[in-house]
């Protein structure tokens, strides 16, 4: 018989034993043994454990190791975890679209959308004429479902999203992917408050399932990818989240013995030096950071009272930063006009946006939280392209 080397696969039969000793607890003694597909030598993956950065080139064959094969099935049971969730507290699995004419985060940092030959684009005074093109006007892949969850929160109540979302931002980061999964719920007649306590309790809620209902994955993370997961998650659980205000994450910042290579000015926004040391040096554990200051935030947030602040709420966690970004969204019509014109944003794709101010208007409030973000925290992973079965990036989408 050919000889079968490590990757072919084969059929066998014969005498199951045990071996207590060994990690894997059985083995087959077989009577009988064929070669279904054979595996040349120069296979990639051999018997012993290679860089996660080795494993991002042959991402074909990656899911195969023992460490990928355990992150992609979490991945999918974490999923099911999100869904259960929702479900039980009767939000409804809204589809938004992938394909959009809105900017929902008004930073600009989307891929277009065309049907029109690149190499001969029609042109209108000078501009690109996109009435000619599929939908007859620009369109990109989204960045949020959130505007679109707005629309189905004030018809329908509670919602939530769990689809993609695409960033065209050119950051090469451990935490920054071009295409990722968003969770987004959204739900009518809720302030800041509302909005907290739920990112509260969903957050626990997963760390739970993660413990309670993938032993065997926590266990390989704790084992294999950081000490102290479990030990980590399982003090979570039995706590709350610690809140502040910008405000006084700016003041302990501030107060800080430590040289950041950004300033810390009241107004600017939070790096991750700034977030990162928050919580792995002041807080200790994850954190939620409430109101901050309008200019550095998005245009759908509501102003508070103050005239300077918004009511928005990050969640920061250890290592990672921010794993959810949430507010309440202004309701009022001449607020969010006034928002609009703040931020200098192109508003006559918004008239539909407005409508749902104009007509019956509710206060509401929502977050997103990135899937592959959670995934990281959980697994203690600390790569973002390692907890992505196919990660998109600065000029990497091979297959
Ligand atoms: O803070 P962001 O931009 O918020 C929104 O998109 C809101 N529309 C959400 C809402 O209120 N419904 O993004 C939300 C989360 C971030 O906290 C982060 O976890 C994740 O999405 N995220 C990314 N994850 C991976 N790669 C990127 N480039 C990401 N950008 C954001
Ligand atoms: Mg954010």
């Amino acid at each position: 018989m050919e000889k079968i080397n490590l990757g072919a696969s084969i059929r066998a039969a014969g005498k199951l034993a045990p071996v207590p000793e060994r990690p894997h607890k059985i083995e087959l003694h077989p009577s009988e043994l064929s070669l279904i597909g054979e595996c040349p030598p120069d296979y990639p993956l051999q018997k012993k454990r290679h860089s996660f950065e080795f494993l991002r080139d042959i991402a074909h064959l990656r899911p195969r190791t023992n460490a990928l094969g355990v992150m992609n099935r979490f991945r999918s049971k974490m999923a099911y975890a999100i869904h259960r969730f929702f479900q039980e507290r009767g939000f409804y699995y809204i589809h938004t679209p992938i394909i959009t004419a809105t900017d929902a985060e008004g930073a600009g940092e989307q891929f277009w959308v065309t049907s029109f030959d690149l190499k001969n684009v029609p042109v209108k005074e000078d501009k690109v004429d996109f009435e000619q093109d599929f939908f007859g006007a620009q369109t990109f892949l989204t960045v949020s479902g959130q505007l679109e969850g707005e629309i189905m929160a004030t018809a329908l109540g509670d919602i939530y999203t769990f689809g993609p979302t695409f960033r065209a931002e050119n950051s090469n980061t451990s935490r920054h992917v071009a295409e990722f999964w968003m969770i987004e719920p959204e739900m009518a007649f809720c302030d800041l408050d509302d909005d907290m306590r739920l990112a509260d309790e969903f957050l626990m809620y997963l760390f739970r399932f993660a413990l309670e209902s993938c032993p065997e994955e926590m266990k390989f993370f704790n084992e294999r990818i950081e000490r102290k997961r479990i030990e980590t998650l399982e003090t979570l659980v039995k706590s709350k989240f610690e809140i502040i205000t910008y405000t006084e994450a700016i003041n302990i910042l501030k107060k800080a013995k430590k040289a950041f290579d950004y300033p810390i000015e009241w107004g600017g926004d939070l790096q991750a030096e700034h977030e990162r040391y928050l919580c792995e040096e002041h807080i200790m554990g994850p954190v939620m950071v409430r109101d901050y200051p309008r200019r550095i935030k998005a245009f759908y947030m509501r102003l508070n009272d103050d005239g300077k602040t918004v009511a928005a709420v990050d969640v920061l966690v250890p290592q990672i930063g921010e794993i959810i970004g949430g507010s309440q969204r202004e309701e009022r019509l001449d607020m969010l006009k006034e928002q609009v014109k703040f931020f200098n944003i192109p508003d006559q794709n918004l008239w539909w946006y407005y409508d749902l101010r104009r007509y019956g208007t509710v206060p509401h409030a929502g977050f997103g939280l990135g899937f592959s973000r959670a995934l990281m925290y959980m697994s203690g992973m600390a790569n973002i392209r390692d907890v992505l079965p196919f990660p998109r990036t600065p000029r990497n989408a091979k297959f």
